[in-house]
């Protein structure tokens, strides 16, 4: 292997966990603090790496931060608590509904006001329905349905834009609860012996938290002075030219996707397949119900996407595809797909970053049918190569996932703590911080 390769590989292994990167001691509640709880998230940081991370690279306060694979907002709700402008992107609609309703306070009296204004929509309304779609009868009970469609046309009725967006979010992360979804599963699957809660209580019980959320957030906000900070966030593909001048951002903070991790367009799927029947409301959001299959092939780490040119730019990665090749084609050929999207994204972020500007970038490592994915090191190779400087690799220990840590050590698949052949995933992370 080439000699800058091998002393990348060397420099990983040399790495011990940083005990002040692993936030040991951190609780619930201050994973949760501000808006960080009103929706869940696969694979969403936790907000104090954020903070140490701005804190670290971008110390002047007028920096702009940039997350490409945005998610639910965690770093743009972060930079707008320190009072740095951000810019966000994700392929994901819902990724963007949840982002924009976290990063916008909201006058806790009007709030207040919209919530009486719901509970009278609520019960003067009419009976009105979306139209029908088998996947929703797949997913909902009749009687849920008409319930959900009677709070969700409630919430239609509210007149504020922005109150309304908050109260849409609520709804949204309340679906899979009402649905026959396994609740713990991040696949796809019907749960046959879940009881299914009353759906105005659940509904209102989380609107509440969250309404409780952004008083302390907009009180915040207000004292410090960040209330206006802009924090904005697209729905964009990040392997594309982003709109965004070229030597514009300061500081990436950003994690992407695992390869055949997570299905994130699955895993959103009752959201989509909800709000995306309404046109009048979430506009063009129909493509991606009509046209699921094409709207998952976009996410990266996928194993539905077809093969396709491939340039990864990497010796690492080319070793590990030889070696998966033997074993399985198909998923070599997704890995390829993986290392290949994610060079085309280091590329880009090349461009907008200013020179001196830095890109960190949160990233693990895997095992595919007994293969290590080294994606970290891949990805210092990748931006070694495209023209970043290195200016700390830095491992740390994880210790707060939302998803079971265990995979089956013989499929590869995520696992439970009973499974005898459980592996461990995902116990260490690397924060790859670059300089341009
Ligand atoms: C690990 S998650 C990021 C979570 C985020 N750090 C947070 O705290 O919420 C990776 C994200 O990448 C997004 N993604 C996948 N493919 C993408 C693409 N081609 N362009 C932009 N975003 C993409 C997914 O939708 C997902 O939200």
């Amino acid at each position: 292997m080439q000699v800058a390769a091998q002393k990348i590989l060397y420099n990983f292994k040399q790495l011990q966990p940083r005990t002040s990167w692993s936030f040991r001691h951190i609780e619930r509640k201050e994973t949760n603090a501000h808006t960080h709880s009103y929706h869940r998230y696969p694979a969403k940081f936790i907000p104090q790496i954020v903070q140490q991370l701005i804190k670290k690279f971008a110390p002047t306060g007028k920096e702009i931060i940039c997350d490409p694979f945005g998610g639910c907002g965690t770093t743009l709700v972060e930079a707008k608590i320190s009072g740095r402008r951000s810019i966000g992107f994700d392929i994901n609609p819902i990724a963007k509904l949840i982002t924009e309703t976290k990063v916008t306070p909201i006058n806790p009296k009007l709030l207040e006001k919209c919530r009486e204004e719901f509970m009278d929509n609520y019960k003067n309304s009419q009976k009105k329905t979306l139209p029908k779609c088998s996947r929703v009868n797949y997913w909902f009970d009749t009687a849920t349905i008409k319930r959900l469609d009677r709070v969700y046309f409630s919430i239609k009725k509210i007149e504020n834009k922005k109150a309304r967006k908050f109260f849409f979010c609520a709804f949204s992360h309340i679906l899979k609860n009402c649905s026959r979804w396994l609740m713990k599963s991040i696949k796809p699957t019907i749960d046959k012996d879940k009881k299914i809660p009353d759906v105005k209580e659940v509904f209102l019980r989380h609107l509440d938290s969250m309404i409780q959320k952004n008083k302390v957030f907009y009180c915040e906000l207000v004292k410090s002075g960040n209330l206006n900070v802009p924090a904005v966030m697209y729905r964009r593909d990040s392997t594309k030219p982003l709109p965004i001048k070229k030597n514009s951002i300061d500081l990436v903070i950003t994690s992407p996707p695992y390869v055949t991790s997570y299905e994130y367009a699955d895993l959103h799927q009752l959201s989509l397949l909800w709000l995306g029947r309404d046109a009048s409301q979430f506009k063009g959001w129909h493509k991606f119900t009509q046209e699921f299959n094409e709207f998952r092939k976009k996410f990266i780490g996928t194993s539905y996407k077809q093969s396709k040119d491939v340039n990864f730019n990497s010796y690492i990665a080319e070793e590990i595809i030889n070696r998966l090749e033997i074993i399985d084609k198909p998923l070599a050929a997704d890995v390829a797909n993986y290392f290949s999207d994610m060079r085309r994204f280091f590329s880009e972020i090349y461009r907008i970053i200013k020179f001196g500007g830095k890109a960190c970038v949160i990233i693990g490592n895997t095992t595919l049918k007994g293969v290590e994915i080294i994606n970290a090191q891949v990805a210092a190779e990748q931006m070694l190569r495209l023209g970043f400087r290195k200016v700390n690799f830095i491992k740390r220990e994880v210790l707060n996932k939302m998803i079971t840590p265990w995979r089956d050590k013989n499929t590869g698949k995520f696992t439970s703590l009973s499974n005898p052949a459980k592996k461990r995933v995902y116990q260490f992370e690397y924060i790859i911080v670059m300089e341009k």
